[in-house]
């Protein structure tokens, strides 16, 4: 029996586009699915890649199919089934075997995983795949935890079915145990941002500048080709052109104003607070999905609270500035997170080497994620995406648009919750000497909590304790 180099188990949409990924570049897969009908009709539709592909239906026989090391990479819901899983492959696995998981976990289960497996000689490994079915199928972007012994055996399969960005492949070992589903959790959560941010400025053109969402495509169209480049600026040009071949309708103007969220923005969102990080853009995204939810209560304070939305036309030069502006402040906030988790967890993230393998295959790639691997590489001041210089100098001139845009949105009526906190989080940080002075002054006066002085070190009380 040829004993193949890497099993996939798990043949939903991602699962099954890795595998034949795999199989595509003459890697031989072991496969295999809960629901075992789904294998052999997976193969039916391999075509010739079937010929690199090996189906069973027994765990056992998937298992006993694999080359040692063993490596096995499970496409399956994350959580109990993952942990369900482990309990019953792991005792078919040898010594110095590993385990993958490139779901969307969450990577305190994966720490704890990784831990658990570790005790039993075997590795586990959390891997963040970005990209949907397209870059499952033909080039992810992959975020990589785990030990450094499967980051061996792993390098040679996973640069071969990886995004390539002027051919560097979009995969990399990040750090150990959790680290690569961490950084896929903070992708998502600036993947929230971004696609907020492009919604908010959408709106404006849609509602306060009344124009039709094929012109906005075309704008957005303009801007997909220049420092606005990017796969979400693109899927938004090419939808908007799209008509509803039922109603004849823009598509856009008949899809229920309702976001899904599967959870990974708002997991961004709990361990930037856990971590004592604020990222108000990323919450002010998962804020949005949540409100927009609430359609009927939407629509109920609607008629008593009245929905006017004024006129509000700055024009797609300010409107793509503000974007641009927006998108660096809440990348800026998304990397301030991944510093706090690597102080933390002590995993060393080296942050131009994660923007450089989100160039390409993942969501948000962009041409800005050139630019912030550069100033990463350059050494940015205190670790700050802001204050590394050629990014504060484009910060410094969207920033003047951000300011228009969103203070004339706010001015006619329109919800602007990225854009507005990005500008109020740019606003707190270039501000010296802030306003938290009166927080201390208040906690001291009804808890007696004392604060700090700008002139005398050590802890004070203020005179209304004398
Ligand atoms: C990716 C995407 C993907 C995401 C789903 C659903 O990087 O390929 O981020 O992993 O989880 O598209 O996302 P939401 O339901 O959370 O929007």
């Amino acid at each position: 029996m040829t004993m193949a180099r890497i099993g996939v188990y798990g043949l939903g949409t991602m699962g099954s586009a890795l595998a034949l990924n795999l199989a595509e570049n003459g890697i031989s897969v072991a496969v295999s699915n809960r629901e075992t009908d789904w294998i052999a009709d997976f193969i039916a539709e391999a075509g010739p890649l079937a010929a690199q592909l090996h189906p069973h239906d027994r765990l056992e026989d998937f298992v006993a199919g694999l080359a040692l090391p063993r490596v096995i990479l499970f496409m399956i819901p994350s959580g109990a089934p993952m942990d369900a899983m482990i309990e019953t492959v792991a005792s078919m696995l040898a010594p110095g075997d590993t385990i993958i998981d490139a779901g969307n976990a969450d990577f305190h289960d994966t720490r704890r995983r990784a831990a658990a497996l570790a005790g039993r000689d075997l590795h586990f490994v959390g891997m963040g795949v970005s990209g949907g079915e397209a870059g499952a199928r033909h080039g992810p972007s992959m975020m990589v935890g785990g030990s450094k012994h499967s980051w061996k055996q792993l390098r040679p399969i996973l640069d071969a079915i990886a995004a390539r960005h002027e051919g560097d492949p979009c995969v990399d070992h990040l750090g150990p145990d959790g680290a690569g589903h961490f950084v896929k959790t903070v992708h998502n959560g600036i993947e929230y941002a971004d696609m907020q941010a492009i919604a908010e400025i959408y709106g404006l053109m849609r509602h306060g500048a009344a124009l039709p969402p094929a012109e906005i495509g075309g704008i957005f169209a303009e801007w997909d080709r220049g420092p606005l480049q990017s796969y979400l600026t693109g899927i938004t040009a090419e939808m908007l052109q799209y008509a509803d071949p039922h109603t004849g309708h823009p598509v856009v103007d008949v899809i229920l104003d309702s976001a899904g969220q599967k959870g990974t923005g708002r997991w961004t969102v709990v361990e930037a607070v856990r971590l004592g990080q604020s990222a108000n853009t990323i919450e002010a995204a998962v804020g949005a999905r949540s409100w927009s939810s609430e359609k009927h209560v939407r629509m109920a304070a609607e008629a008593v609270l009245g929905g006017t939305r004024g006129v509000f036309d700055p024009g797609p030069t300010a409107l793509g500035e503000a974007l641009l502006a927006a998108r660096i402040l809440a990348h800026s906030q998304g990397f301030r997170i991944l510093a706090a988790a690597s102080q933390e967890y002590d995993w060393t993230l080296d942050f131009a080497r994660i923007a450089e393998i989100w160039r390409a295959g993942c969501i948000i790639r962009s041409a800005l994620l050139d630019d912030i691997a550069r100033a990463f590489r350059g050494g940015a001041p205190e670790g700050q995406l802001i204050l590394a210089p050629d990014v504060a100098e484009t910060l410094a001139r969207a920033v003047l648009a951000l300011r228009e845009v969103v203070a004339g949105a706010v001015v006619a009526g329109h919800a602007v919750p990225v854009l507005s906190a990005a500008l109020a989080w740019y606003d707190t940080m270039r501000q010296g000497f802030g306003t938290a002075n009166v927080i201390q002054a208040q906690r001291d006066t009804f808890g007696r909590h004392g604060f700090e002085r700008l002139d005398t070190p050590g802890r004070h009380h203020g005179p209304w304790w004398d």
